[in-house]
């Protein structure tokens, strides 16, 4: 039996911060605001020449020397993006060239925040089957370049960057399990309502810009993973007590509790990043995980529920043996 192990993690985040503070400056909010309603103090925020691509190289390169692997040896290339770099090719095909690989299968999944969740579990099929043995699987993001700065309901909460992970083939697991959904039902609730072939005008005059029920998100958010929790515990026989760590996507601390809680998990074995990152959509987990790795919380051997929520809507999780 082939499994997929995770045999190295990377994260970058980009130079520049900006603060609750700044935030005040440029629209109606307040850190108080921010800070109790979302958990957020800052976020990063990519430079004006800095793209979707140049985050995910940094992330990768990181993930590769983790895993001590040579990059000739990835044979499948992956990024969960919403922001790719252009509308073709794909930034997985922009970073092979990059990575100067050539050949292996590359591509951009987009789920938006549930991104990375859906990108692991494809390249853990492709492994699982033998279609590959060694993936590059990266969250990568610049929000900031949809926000619209004058909209204090969603500037506040986004932020750049990218998490990478290298995914082996492995006697041993490894990935236990990943539960994908999606119910396009909710499209509108969170939306970038303009694009390459509906109101293309709006992408040419740079006012295509992320519009978030806010409210409506958070309640069927709650839901959601309060639900994908025992889907997942069930699948794998497991109890609450058996999960190590919950790396959970960074939207909202409030959020974050409510699994927790679910959980019945006390937040010191829940990774949290939502205040130092703000909402990173699809980079959010893997660079959770990789943050928690390398400051030594999460070790070889833990237990990992990963999950996520996003626009879609789009929900998923995925229970590692780390
Ligand atoms: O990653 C993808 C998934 N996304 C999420 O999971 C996000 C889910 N939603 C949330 O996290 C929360 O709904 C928000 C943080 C976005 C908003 O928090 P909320 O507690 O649901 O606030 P609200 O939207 O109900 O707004 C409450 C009040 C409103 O004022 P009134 O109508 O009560 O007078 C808003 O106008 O807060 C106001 N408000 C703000 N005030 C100061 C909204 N944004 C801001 C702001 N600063 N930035």
């Amino acid at each position: 039996m082939i499994y997929s192990r995770i045999t190295g993690t990377g994260g970058y985040l980009p130079e520049k911060i900006m603060t609750n503070g700044e935030l005040e400056r440029i629209v109606d909010t307040s850190d108080e605001w921010i800070k109790t309603r979302t958990g957020i103090i800052k976020r990063h925020i990519a430079a004006e020449n800095e793209t979707t691509c140049d985050l995910a190289e940094h992330a990768a390169l990181k993930a590769i020397a983790a895993s001590g692997i040579n990059p000739g040896k990835i044979d499948l290339i992956i990024i969960g993006t919403t922001t790719p770099d252009v509308i073709f090719p794909s930034t997985a095909c922009l970073l092979q060239k990059r990575l100067g690989i050539h050949g292996c299968p590359a591509f951009d999944v987009q789920a938006v925040c549930t991104g990375f969740i859906y990108a692991l579990d494809i390249a853990d099929k492709f492994i699982r089957t033998g279609a590959a043995t060694t993936a590059l699987v990266i969250g990568a993001e610049t929000l900031s370049r949809i926000l619209d700065w004058t909209d204090r309901s969603t500037c506040v909460l986004f932020g750049d960057g990218a998490g990478a992970v290298i995914l082996e083939a492995s006697p041993e697991p490894g990935i236990m399990s990943s539960h994908l959904h999606a119910d396009g039902e909710y499209n509108e609730l969170l939306q970038v309502p303009a694009g390459i072939s509906r109101y293309p005008e709006k992408l040419k005059n740079g006012t295509a810009f992320i519009q978030m029920q806010g409210n409506e998100v958070f309640k069927v958010a709650v839901n959601t993973l309060g639900r994908i929790v025992d889907e997942t515990l069930e699948a794998n026989h497991l109890e609450k007590e058996d999960i190590d760590w919950l790396v959970p996507h960074q939207a909202n601390t409030r959020i974050i509790s409510a699994t927790a809680k679910k959980l019945n998990m006390s937040m010191d074995r829940v990774i949290l990043t939502v205040d130092q990152h703000g909402n990173t959509s699809a980079a959010s987990v893997p660079l959770a995980l990789d943050v928690a790795v390398r400051d030594g919380r999460i070790q070889r051997g833990d237990t990992l529920l990963l999950e996520a929520f996003g626009g879609g809507l789009t929900w998923g999780a995925t229970l590692v043996k780390y």
